[in-house]
């Protein structure tokens, strides 16, 4: 019985480029990226230096809803402001702000600001004060130094990274898994790649990297799907040509400086990924199992149940 399987598996793997997609599925499954922020000359080394580029980030109506999708902890205080120089410097070098990336909002009677604090130093910062307006960047740092009085301080604890690749994931074909990991990672290091204030080309890069690998990664499931006949290929195919024509649009758009890339377009993507992860490719993987088809793995199948049913998602 055992031999008949491996011959059915070595008779399915014969076309090498199916052999490559199901055994290997991708070339290198990319690093996480630890990006550190580059720094202002001081007395601004507290802050970055793309600071003034990057504060559009908080130019977002939504920002707290955006954020509290990311946030893992939030501590509120009292805070007291003396408008002395140096204040802002003192208030994001507390130890837990150099542990995590932060979002802290600071709201007084007239003025409200917002800094985005990535491992102790500034990314994005935006100052609205009532009457006045707004302000961004190291002319918003710069003013808030000069407040004084009583406000009320919140810090938001931001994940470091948006989910992890875990068995629950799988497709129970080792390739195609690899190739999903690479997504994930991708979609964290773009993620930290925001959080951290990267300079745009670092940005332009990841972009670009996540959009063609992930027409790629659509070809490899839709050569399986043609090559052992998935019932559910058309509809399917319709999602992935979906989210690569939506991935094209804000590219087209991205790159005239239309739209910028944000939060919520970052979680856009990375819910999408997870859902049709979680989902559609989750019920090819099935099909495929329960069909019989000797590309299975069936070592990963079963931890994906068993992971699957621990959380609670079939
Ligand atoms: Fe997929
Ligand atoms: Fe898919």
């Amino acid at each position: 019985m055992a031999l008949l399987k491996l011959l059915r598996r070595w008779w399915s793997l014969r076309d090498p480029e199916i052999r490559w997609i199901v055994e290997v599925g991708v070339d290198e499954v990319p690093e996480e990226a630890e990006p550190v922020p580059e720094r202002m000359q001081p007395p601004y080394s507290f802050v970055s230096r793309y600071v003034n580029e990057t504060s559009y980030l908080l130019d977002d109506p939504d920002i707290l809803l955006t954020v509290f999708r990311s946030a893992e902890e939030r501590r509120e205080e009292r805070l007291r402001l003396h408008g002395l120089p140096g204040e802002v410097k003192l208030l994001v070098s507390r130890p837990e702000l150099a542990r995590a990336p932060h979002l802290v909002v600071i709201e007084g009677e007239r003025l409200a600001a917002w800094l985005l604090v990535y491992y102790g130093v500034i990314v994005a910062a935006r100052l609205d004060e009532a009457g006045v307006g707004s302000s961004y960047g190291l002319q918003a740092i710069r003013w808030l130094d000069e407040w004084s009085g009583e406000f009320h301080a919140v810090y938001i604890r931001l994940r470091s990274r948006l989910y992890r690749w875990g068995p629950e994931f799988s497709v129970y074909i080792r390739g195609i898994d690899n190739q999903h990991r690479y997504l994930v990672v991708t979609l964290n290091n773009l993620y930290r790649h925001l959080l951290a204030g990267s300079p745009r080309r670092v940005l332009d890069d990841t972009l670009d990297a996540l959009a063609d690998y992930t027409k790629f990664h659509f070809r490899s499931e839709e050569r399986l799907f043609d090559r052992y006949g998935y019932p559910r290929a058309e509809a399917h195919r319709r999602q992935h040509r979906l989210f690569v024509d939506k991935v094209a649009d804000f590219m087209e758009k991205y790159k005239a400086n239309e739209q910028r890339l944000t939060l919520e377009v970052l979680h856009f993507l990375a819910d999408w990924v997870r859902n049709h992860i979680l989902t559609s490719d989750h019920d090819f993987g099935e099909w495929f199992y329960q069909h019989g088809v000797p590309i299975i793995d069936e070592r990963l199948a079963r931890e994906s149940r068993e992971a699957r049913k621990r959380l609670g998602l079939d």
